[in-house]
């Protein structure tokens, strides 16, 4: 995915179109680029690679000076990195930034290219430009809603005309947009976080709308050219909760985030100690109806859906299926109007997760999306919903979405036990209450954080390792696994403990160091049993579990010990030295934490 951006009003518009990209690096930094009105003339300007090298290329080649202009953040999609594939791409009399992915674009290059038209580029992108240069024939509006007829696939384009200097015109089809709207100027936007700092009231596209963006204000039309009066949306969070605040990194700082992103998302669904999930549409009596359950995700939120499987099935003896996205939208999954598919969401765009939620859909199934951003195209679709309330996520890596994702999968699994009478009301209040301690427990976790990057330093030089676990560790495992991997660029594993002995055991050696997690009572002997296999191997052993939990010396090299709590509610808690271990590890591999490479915070193509 890509972030796109777009400005007109009085201010240095590059100024304000570099500052707003920095603010949506996390969709993409393949390469960055900007085109800007200096008088009557549009002026691009673009680089491979971060936007720091754009700014860079600016101070020495001069910056477009005027007060209009588009800008572009790239994840690269079709054509490799490079200076002639960035953003903005032109046509004779059109230049446009696009996020999102046009699939029929080849057949419309070769139409194009017959009607005598030239390429610069690999791009998709290139063929929208050369489309709305074909189409335009002095009405910017006219020739937006013929190209959009033509268009197939999922995008969002910021374009200006060079016969318009003073206007900036967007178009939405399913990929994020919004219109700013500040005083005396207006912004478009792939997310808040870019125009935050200017103003806080926006309008959310919908799909198949157009924008034209005055400085005096937005007139927002449908694809009949129809005038559209839209209601202006306003921020409930503000500047700070976009910078870093002291921290080194996102990710450092949203980790420390979450006893506060737990609360905020619990809280408002806990009426008199029991889970209140009637206003997400969800019923005792509907979670009763209910034989089975799906959860569909991709990354770091499907291992959200994992740890939810387990608790389900073992407090309210509900079946629970999880699949990858994009495995389960072309796998043919056999759904019915009985089952629920929970689609879990930090961004609410990730491209396989809403086609898995749409075929779901499609075959008379309900949905329920747990989505952290608000009005994205998974939270407007899905029949029921909730929200978490985890505030803006910077870091590509997901943590604070990540641990609310599993708060509301505790508080669902609570209200579904209750609701199929596994658990009284009573004992539904006391995980509740549990529930809600958790922050407080984190907290302290948080402030005992110096032994994992003792255990990070002892990963830094490996090449591969591994994460071992049973039980709702092992569905843990996965997620700390994935983080390292994500940032730290060391391959790892995670693996259910007991099944090492049937292969995996054979990549053990002193060069393998493995992290075991054993926070369950009932399967701690077990782990140990399997630690002391990899140990007598020579691997170098990380222990993750309680301080009650007592090991025989030297059955692990490091041990990270985490306060008592209870059981089921551990994944919560061992989940923050994992962030941590991987966090710490990528610092001192000298990796950039926070925009590691290769890939972008959602993923809104296939
Ligand atoms: C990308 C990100 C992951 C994220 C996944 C799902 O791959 O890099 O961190 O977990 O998308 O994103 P979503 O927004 O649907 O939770």
């Amino acid at each position: 995915m890509c972030g796109i951006v777009g400005y007109v009003g009085h201010r240095n518009c590059a100024d304000v179109l570099v500052d707003a990209l920095t603010k949506l690096e996390y969709r993409g930094y393949d390469s960055a680029g900007i085109a800007v009105f200096e008088k009557e003339e549009i002026k691009v300007c673009k680089s491979k690679g971060r936007l720091a090298n754009l700014t860079q290329k600016m101070e020495t080649e001069g910056k477009p000076n005027g007060v209009a202009g588009i800008g572009h953040t790239r994840w690269a999609t079709h054509g490799e990195p490079s200076d002639l594939n960035s953003h903005p791409h032109s046509g004779d009399r059109v230049t446009i930034v696009h996020n999102g992915i046009i699939e029929n674009y080849k057949r419309l290059k070769e139409f194009l290219i017959s009607e005598g038209k030239e390429f610069k580029s690999e791009t998709d992108t290139e063929v929208a430009a050369q489309l709305l240069d074909f189409y335009y024939r002095g009405d910017p509006v006219e020739a937006i809603v013929q190209t959009m007829h033509e268009l197939e696939g999922s995008f969002a384009l910021g374009i200006v005309f060079a016969d318009f200097p003073d206007i900036v015109f967007a178009v939405r089809c399913e990929s994020p947009l919004i219109v700013g709207v500040g005083e005396n100027e207006s912004f478009i936007a792939s997310d808040v976080p870019a125009i935050i700092q200017y103003t806080k009231d926006y309008y959310l596209l919908e799909h198949d709308e157009i924008a034209v963006l005055t400085p005096y204000g937005t007139k927002i039309y449908d694809t009949h050219y129809n005038k559209l009066e839209k209601e202006l949306k306003t921020a409930d969070w503000d500047v700070d909760a976009i910078g870093k605040q002291g921290y080194a990194h996102f990710m450092l700082k949203e980790i420390h985030e979450q006893p506060e992103a737990i609360r905020k998302t619990i809280a408002p669904r806990i009426t008199d100690g029991l889970p209140d999930l009637a206003e997400c549409n969800i019923t005792l009596d509907y979670l009763r109806s209910l034989d089975r359950i799906f959860i569909v995700a991709c990354g770091t939120a499907m291992h959200a859906g994992i740890v939810g499987k387990y608790v389900m099935e073992k407090i309210a003896r509900v079946p629970v299926i999880v699949d990858i996205a994009s495995e389960f939208r072309y796998r043919d999954p056999i759904l019915s109007e009985k089952d629920l598919v929970i689609i879990i969401s930090q961004s609410g765009e990730t491209a396989d997760s809403k086609a898995a939620m749409e075929l779901a859909q499609q075959r008379g199934a309900k949905t329920l999306a747990i989505v952290n951003a608000m009005g994205s195209s998974i939270a407007r679709g899905a029949d029921m919903l909730i929200y978490t309330h985890a505030g803006p996520e910077i870091a590509v890596a997901s943590t604070k979405a990540y641990m609310v994702q599993i708060a509301v999968m505790y508080l669902f699994s609570f209200q579904l036990a209750l609701a199929k009478g596994k658990i009284s009301e009573d004992e539904c209040r006391t995980l509740v209450k549990q529930l809600e301690e958790t922050p407080d427990k984190i907290a302290e976790i948080l402030e005992h954080k110096e032994s994992t990057q003792q255990i990070a330093a002892s990963l830094v030089a490996a090449d591969s390792l591994l994460y071992i676990g049973r039980g709702l560790d092992y569905a843990l495992s996965m997620e700390g696994s994935l983080k390292l991997k994500e940032i730290s660029y060391i391959h790892s594993e995670s693996y259910a403990a007991g099944e090492l002995k049937h292969g995996t055991i054979s990549l053990i050696t002193e060069q393998m160091p493995v992290i075991a997690i054993a926070t369950q009572q009932d399967l701690f002997d077990k782990t140990v049993s399997n630690i002391k296999e990899v140990k007598a191997r020579g691997a170098c052993v990380t222990l993750v579990c309680t301080e009650k939990h007592s090991v025989e010396e030297g059955v692990a090299d490091f041990r990270f010990n985490l306060p008592e709590f209870y059981d089921l509610l551990m994944p919560m808690l061992a989940v923050v030295p994992l962030q941590l271990i991987a966090y710490y590890t990528s610092v001192l591999r000298g990796n950039d934490v926070d925009k590691p490479r290769n890939l972008a915070k959602s993923v809104t193509v296939e």
